[in-house]
This record gives structure tokens, sequence and C-alpha cells, in this order.
């Protein structure tokens, strides 16, 4: 949540808003309550903010411009101490003086204590943030220390919380110090500039050299580089790395939305992801897990952490996991997973799956186990992002960035990370699905092709989905790994449209919630192969015939020929067939699809949902 952006350049040429304003736009997918902007002017700084979206500041800077300057600091906010309002916008201003401005991503735990204090000194406030206090600490800090650094870093020991925190100062023109503790934020390295971000969409217009910062850090950029040290003052390097993706990969390439991009893009996100993976015999080859053979085979259990739809794709991956290795694999909501008192030890494997590697429950899960002595793998589509760096082992998935609130892509290469997981633990423990692991991947790498194929023949979903823009209501059923399809498909619904919406296992229905179906209910049911094992193809069928008869409106999802769905379907989406553990990377697509079009049809934003941001970096 909210998005940060630093910049220092050697010439005095307006580059820093410029620069600035193009990192929060490629941001603002982080939060969008409010954005503000601070530049060095002379023997001050000033600041332009306000509530809202980004086009407000834009029309804010219209009416009343900012000088050129070297040094710049800019902010995209979703709030959390203190409303979406121009008081409460960032930056925010330390001192009497008005020489300092100070922008955070976090929550300072301990804000009203600190607040009291300077309270009691006489400081008047301006805002309810308590990033305030924050700027009002490092000001007084800076009247001692005469270095920013030095303010930054006797601040940071008094903080309790998650924070990034990026100050600039008018006495120190050509700086931009920032901070990290459990909160993004990584550096850009140019020529004769540089910059800091929360995310390296923030720079990648500039510079694709990145530098990753460790947890309590301080990072001090100049024109002519940066410099980190610890909390505690200690020298401290920086991991330099290049981004492997541009800043096209970044934008909408043509379409409409970043969502509508990213759906197109789920071909190449699985296949990428599928990359490199096996050697030139088909064999798995995972060596950059760097966790030895033997300690993966040691494991005897396994929990995936990950929220909203990474726990959607982790529970699809319990189903594919436990069918080839035999080890018992539960999902837990990373926000639950501390509280439930889990069972835990060394030879427990918790996998955390997250899109952004930032989301602070799934942080906060991976620390605990790993206070509880288990082996962490974090499965993550962002670079030098935070769980990553704070698991044993990652296994990356390559679906470029996802910058639509909305999570599509993401969802399908986490599925596929996982089950890659989950077959070279198969191979490694030889079992009886160890031969199978090369004949999965096998049918895998077809599955882009076939994405690809029914992307082409989504027509008719968009259609149903501005006929149904009124709806109040839709309900989502699916068995086995089309439950958290499913699940998956409400929570898109939901999300972008507003609507009431849920996802049951089929086989529940009859235990409750089939009293919801009267006549006209739409209903989208995942219909399995007709191939699955266990009749389950069948048991959904007679499920389809049991809310049709009580006047539910059914849109079908289903394998290409099977016609014994027609009967009782008011729509059939036929997806092309493939086995029954690979189909959710199918499945899911129409959902995404119908989702994108109802939200479109009643004119809402379809990258920047309500009340949502894209990485939830709070509790
Ligand atoms: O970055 P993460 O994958 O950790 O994010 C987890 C969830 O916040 C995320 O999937 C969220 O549910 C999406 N908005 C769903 O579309």
């Amino acid at each position: 949540m909210c998005g940060i952006v630093g910049y220092v350049g050697r010439t005095l040429d307006g580059t820093a808003l410029d620069v600035v304003m193009e990192g929060l736009a490629r941001l603002e997918y982080r939060g969008y309550d409010s954005a503000g902007v601070a530049l060095v002017d002379g023997d001050h700084v000033e600041t332009r903010k306000k509530s809202g979206k980004l086009a407000n500041l834009t029309a804010e800077l219209a009416a009343h411009p900012l000088p050129p300057s070297t040094t710049g600091i800019g902010h995209t906010r979703w709030a959390t101490h203190g409303g979406p309002t121009d008081g409460n916008a960032h930056p925010h201003r330390g001192g009497k003086d008005g020489k300092l401005a100070l922008i955070h991503n976090g929550i300072i735990e301990n804000f009203h204590a600190l607040k009291q204090g300077l309270l009691a000194a006489g400081v008047e406030f301006t805002s309810e943030t308590d990033t305030e206090v924050v700027a009002h600490l490092l000001a007084a800090s800076y009247d001692e220390t005469h270095d920013l650094t030095d303010a930054m870093r006797s601040v940071v020991a008094r903080l309790e919380g998650a924070f990034t925190l990026l100050v600039i100062h008018a006495d120190q023109p050509g700086v931009v110090v920032g901070a990290r503790r459990n909160s993004p934020l990584v550096v850009g390295l140019g020529e004769d500039a540089n910059y800091l971000g929360s995310d390296v969409a923030a720079f990648i217009g500039h510079t694709r050299h990145a530098m990753e910062l460790a947890q309590d850090q301080i990072v001090t950029i100049t024109p002519d580089g940066a410099t980190v040290i610890n909390f505690d003052g200690t020298p401290a390097e920086g991991k330099a790395y290049e981004v492997t993706w541009d800043a096209a990969a970044a934008e909408k390439g043509g379409y409409a939305t970043f969502m509508e991009k990213e759906i197109n893009d789920q071909p190449h996100a699985v296949a990428d992801t599928l990359l490199g993976r096996t050697d030139a015999s088909g064999r798995l080859v995972l060596d950059e897990l760097r966790i030895s053979e033997e300690q993966l085979k040691a494991v005897d259990r396994i929990t995936i952490v990950a929220c909203g739809t990474a726990a959607y794709a982790g529970m699809t991956a319990k189903y594919a996991i436990e069918h080839w290795t035999r080890i018992p694999v539960e999902v837990a909501l990373a926000h639950e997973f501390r509280y439930c008192d889990p069972i835990v030890n060394e030879r427990t494997l918790v996998v955390s799956i997250s899109q952004s590697g930032e989301t602070m429950d799934t942080l906060m899960a991976v620390k605990h186990a790993r206070d509880l002595g288990a082996l962490t793998i974090s499965i993550c589509n962002t670079h030098g992002s935070t769980i990553p760096r704070e698991s044993d082992a990652v296994l990356y998935t390559h679906a470029g960035p996802e910058i639509a609130v909305a999570s599509t892509k993401a969802f399908l290469a986490q599925i596929t990370a996982s089950y890659i997981l989950g077959l070279y633990l198969a191979q490694l423990r030889g079992g009886s699905f160890a031969d199978d692991a090369q004949a999965v991947m096998k049918e895998l790498a077809e599955v882009p092709g076939k994405i690809e194929t029914l992307l082409g023949r989504m027509g008719r979903v968009k259609e149903i989905a501005k006929f149904m823009a009124d709806t109040r209501s839709v309900l989502f059923l699916g068995r086995h790994v089309g439950y958290p399809v499913a699940m998956e498909g409400a929570l898109k619904l939901k999300e972008l449209a507003y609507i009431h919406a849920e996802g049951f296992a089929a086989g529940e229905l009859k235990h409750g919630p089939i009293a919801l179906i009267e006549p006209g209910q739409p209903v989208f049911v995942i219909v399995p192969s007709p191939t699955s094992e266990h009749g389950l193809h069948g048991k959904v069928v007679s499920n389809i015939q049991e809310i049709r008869a009580r006047g539910a409106r059914t849109l079908v999802i289903a394998e290409e020929g099977d016609e014994s769905v027609v009967p009782f379907a008011d729509e059939v989406i036929s997806v092309p067939a493939t086995s029954q553990l690979l189909a959710p990377l199918l499945t899911v697509v129409p959902l995404q699809v119908f989702a994108l079009w109802l939200s479109t049809a009643k004119g809402l934003d379809v990258d920047q949902p309500r009340n949502l941001a894209k990485s939830v970096t709070v509790e």
C-alpha cells in the first residue's frame, strides 16, 4: 500500500518533477486515496498534494506549477491513519522552517506515544497521520546533527512498526535519504541520477540497474551514487541486479486496461514460469532453490501460507502436491496462520505464495514459520522483494509486472510454480509419481497454447457480462480443483464489479447454500473433465440439474466436446481439454474475462477498484 518515489539528478533541468510524476503514475496501483510531491527549491521545500487519484494532483500542478529542481520525492497513498484528505496526503513537513519533507509507507505503531511527547514540547500538527510525527522528529534531529542520514538513523531507533521513509531537506539539496523496515524500498542506479521506489516500476523508464536493500537499512542517494548503512550505523552493501523487463512491460500495450492486457499476457506468464526448469532429458532441475536434496527429502508436512488470490493458487496446489508427493499439505490464510498455534517444526516446509512479495500478513507468517524452525520457500513474482529475502529459498514466477489490482496472470503463474515445486518433490522422493513428473511437465508446456485458443473464444463471455450489468448476485460452484477456481471467480467479481458473489464447493450445496437459489439466480459451474477420476464429472452434472430444477440460470464451463452438460446449461463456455489437475489454468480464464467486462459495463475503474491497493503492506 502506498507508492513511494525519490529522485536526485545533477542538473537543474526540471527533471525531478517529471521523474517523480512518471514514477507515481506507474505506482498508483499501490494506493490511490491521495498523491503528493515535494521538491527542494532554494532555501525551502515546495509541496503539492491532493486527495483522490493522481489526476487531481496533475491538475493541481497545472494550476500551481513547481520550479525546476534536482531533488524530489512523491507519494501515492492508501489511507491508514487519517482519512483520505488533502491535509493527510503526503508529503508531510517537519519543523517550523518548511525545510524538511517526508513520505512514508507503513504504520508507525508507537506514533501516539511519540506524538504526546511532541505535543508537550509545543509542536503543532496539521494532519492526523502517524507520518507527520516522524517528520517532526526528523526535523528536530536534523537541527542537532545537520546531516539527514544521521537524523534518520537516530529517529528510526525510536520507531516501532513497519515503514519505508523518504526524506529531503532544503539544506542538503541533491540528497534523498530512505529507510526501510518490513516495507519495500529499492534503489535505481542511473547515470548522473539515482532513484528510490517502492518497486522498480518507479524508475523503470530510466534505468534497469537496481539494488536491493536488506531489512533495517538506510540508503542515501546523491547524483554520484547510493550509500547504505544498517540502522546501527555499520556500513552495508545493497545487492545489485538487473531488472529483466522494460518500461513497455509496465504499460498497457494498446489495451484499454492493465487487467485486459494481463489476462492476455497469461500464455506468456505460464510459458515463462516453466522456462529453464528442466534439463535436456526432461528432469526437473531447481538449482535456484539452494536447499539440499536431503533437507527436502526429509519434509513430512507442507503448509502453504498466502492471502486472496494467492491463497486460492495454494488451495489448487494442495490437490496436486498431495497427489504427486503423498505429503500432507495444509493451506493457511497468512493472517490466521500465526494465531492458530500452527503445528510446524524443522521437517515442515512452509511455502509462501505472493505476487508482490510484500504482503505483510504473508511476510509475518513466513517469519513466524522460521522462528518455529520450518524450512521456508517463497513463490514470488517480484525480484528483490521482502518475502523472498526473508525465506530460505525462492522459486520465482515469471509473469512480468502485474499492475491491475485484480490479480490474473500472477494466479496462473503461481499455480504453475507450485506445480513445478510439487513435481520436483515427487521426483526427489522417487515415489510412484516420480516418473510422471516429466509427462506432467510436457502437458504443462501445452497449456500456454490452450490458453491462447481459449482467449480467442471469449467474445460470448464478454456479451454475457454486458448483458448481466444489473445483476446483484452471482454464485460459483466447483469441485476438487474447480472449488478454488469458483472462489477465485467470486473474488474477481466482488473486487471489480462490487457484486455479491460467492464460491462454493458444489458438494456443499445441498448442505445449505442451495437455499439461495431462486428463479433467475446466475450460477457459474466449473465442470471437471469427463475423464476425471472418481466419477466427479457426473456428480457436478447432477449438481447443475439440482440448481436448474430450482430456477437457476446456469453458466457452465466445461471441456470442449462435453455434450452431457448441454441440456442443463443456459450457456456453455468450452475450454480446451487437459488433465484434471491442470484444468484451473484454463477454467479460471472465462471468470476473469467475465469480471473484467461486467465491471466495464458498469462503468467502474477496472484497474483500481475502490478501497483496494495492489500490495497490502499493513496487517
Ligand atoms: O501480492 P500478493 O500475491 O501477496 O497479494 C495477495 C492478495 O492481496 C491478492 O491476491 C489480492 O487478493 C488480489 N487483489 C486479488 O485479485
